[in-house]
């Protein structure tokens, strides 16, 4: 009885009594069993590749704390490396690419059909994960949105403003749009995938979608999310799509109108009130305690969860954080705001 799993029911617009929660970044290097898992598989990306191990890190947190959704264990990054370019890690830094900045570059880079070559292990996870979760828990399936992806792309790291890509659309739009093209494709094909190996749900992970503004906004953040949710609807009716914009600030607002996810999640820039009376009258949201709260706990993360559980009650409401939880977190932190928002009000 799927129907009755309770990120499902909030998804579908029901208001529930007790908002269900899992947490960004749920498995991750504040938690020891995942560090243990990671140093058996190597390195980071070895353990994406890994289906046992990476299914093995996507219930850590499961057993831990019971989340009402577990995601699946993987990165927005597989694709640019399914699509043909090199990714590595340095530790301590974060991602390196080898970069797609000009109209030759971008044209050869792989068919969308051909990203399955490199991306199999993640659909395997996936399959894992759909016979190994309790039946109570949601199996979310998810990919970068491709502005996001598009920036590590160009600039072949994280940047702080995303520069490099910024820069790539002024000087060559052309360039620019044939690669979030490429993108967008390959990420209908890829999450469809994802669906047909058992994801209930997928999030779009649109992380600098903050820097895009006015037309650029609606060009690069709303209409690919529109095209993917569009293309996926027409496959998979029943299959929720949760956008995540973060840093849209006021944007947020009709977001999920004009892209059609049936849930935006949001960052903790955005005061819950607000986006109780601004977003949440369309429909579901996820979100947004602040995970610095995963760090430093006491009665602050206890008065920040009750004020996020209140301001959305009136509404279908999924509770995570605003962010991914940071390696230095508490285990301990973790359970206190569960315990807190399953507790009520
Ligand atoms: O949320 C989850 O638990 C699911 C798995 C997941 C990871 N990355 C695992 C991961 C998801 C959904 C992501 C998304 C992701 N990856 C985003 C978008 C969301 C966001 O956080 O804004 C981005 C921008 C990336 C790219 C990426 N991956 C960066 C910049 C880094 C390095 C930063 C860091 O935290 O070290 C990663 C590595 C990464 N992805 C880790 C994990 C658990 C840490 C890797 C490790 O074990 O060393």
């Amino acid at each position: 009885m799927t129907e009755q799993k309770t990120i499902l029911r909030a998804l579908n617009g029901e208001t529930l009594p007790v908002p269900p929660i899992w947490m960004m970044r749920q498995a991750g290097r504040y938690l020891p069993e995942y560090r243990a898992t990671r140093e058996k598989a190597g390195d980071f990306l070895s353990l994406c590749y890994n289906p046992e191990l990476a299914a093995e890190v996507t219930l850590q947190p499961i057993r831990r704390y019971g989340f009402d959704a577990a995601i699946l264990f993987a990165d927005i990054l597989l694709v640019p490396q399914a699509l043909g370019l090199d990714l590595w890690f340095v530790t301590g830094e974060g991602p390196r690419l080898s970069t797609a900045t000009t109209a030759a570059e971008v044209a050869a880079l792989k068919s969308v059909e051909d990203i399955h070559e490199t991306l199999s292990p993640v659909y395997e996870t996936v399959r894992i994960l759909s016979g190994a979760l309790p039946s109570e828990t949601t199996l979310i399936g998810f990919a970068g949105a491709p502005w996001t992806v598009a920036t590590y792309m160009i600039a072949g790291r994280g940047t702080p403003d995303q520069a490099p890509a910024h820069a790539l659309m002024q000087e060559d739009r052309a360039t620019f749009e044939a690669l979030l093209d490429r993108v967008t494709e390959a990420t209908i094909v890829y999450l469809s995938a994802q669906i047909d190996a058992g994801a209930e749900v997928v999030k779009i992970f649109d992380s600098w979608a903050g820097s895009l503004t006015g037309a650029d906004f609606d060009k690069y953040a709303v209409e690919p999310a529109r095209r993917i949710t569009a293309a996926l609807k027409a496959r998979y009716p029943h299959i929720p799509v949760i956008g995540f914009p973060r840093g849209a600030g006021e944007a947020y607002v009709g977001f999920a109108k004009t892209t059609g996810v049936d849930c935006v999640a949001l960052d903790q820039g955005v005061d819950p009130d607000w986006a109780a009376a601004h977003v949440q009258v369309d429909g579901c949201v996820q979100g947004n305690l602040a995970p610095e709260h995963m760090v430093t706990g006491g009665q602050a993360l206890v008065d920040a969860t009750h004020a996020v559980v209140k301001a959305f009650s009136k509404g279908p409401h999924i509770f995570n954080l605003g962010h991914g939880i940071t390696p230095d977190a508490d285990p301990d932190n973790v359970q206190l705001m569960i315990d807190t928002v399953r507790a009520g009000k």
